[in-house]
């Protein structure tokens, strides 16, 4: 069963540079919202290797690196894509409504792919 998403905005579309991670704060939950090849992404703002926040990262062609131990996940999937990190992080859809950036939370789309 689908769940229907509620849109939250948490920033401008200028807030960001391209290959850019910003830290935000929504609902409760830390969030690292990125822009990179063009496009707005969000995950988790924890790098699930270890505590480490995301925002301290460097992103390049749609990855970000942990800051930590040099850990990637792509940004479109979450999906770890260098070691140490092994777990996806959890994504969250993003889009732009003028110049706000809103994230989706609540749908089904927030579930990891592992
Ligand atoms: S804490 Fe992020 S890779 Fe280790």
């Amino acid at each position: 069963m689908s769940t229907t998403l509620r849109w939250v905005r948490v920033a401008n579309t200028a807030d960001l540079d391209e290959d850019d991670v910003m830290e935000v704060a929504v609902e409760g939950l830390r969030l690292a919202l990125y822009r990179s090849s063009g496009g707005f992404f969000a995950t988790d703002g924890i790098c699930t290797h270890e505590y480490a926040r995301l925002c301290d990262g460097f992103v390049f062609d749609n990855m970000i690196e942990c800051a930590k131990h040099q850990g990637r996940f792509d940004l479109r999937s979450g999906k770890a894509k260098g070691a140490p990190a092994h777990v996806p992080l959890r994504t969250y859809p993003v889009r732009v409504a003028g110049t706000d950036l809103e994230i989706g939370l609540g749908g089904d789309a927030t579930a990891p792919e592992r």
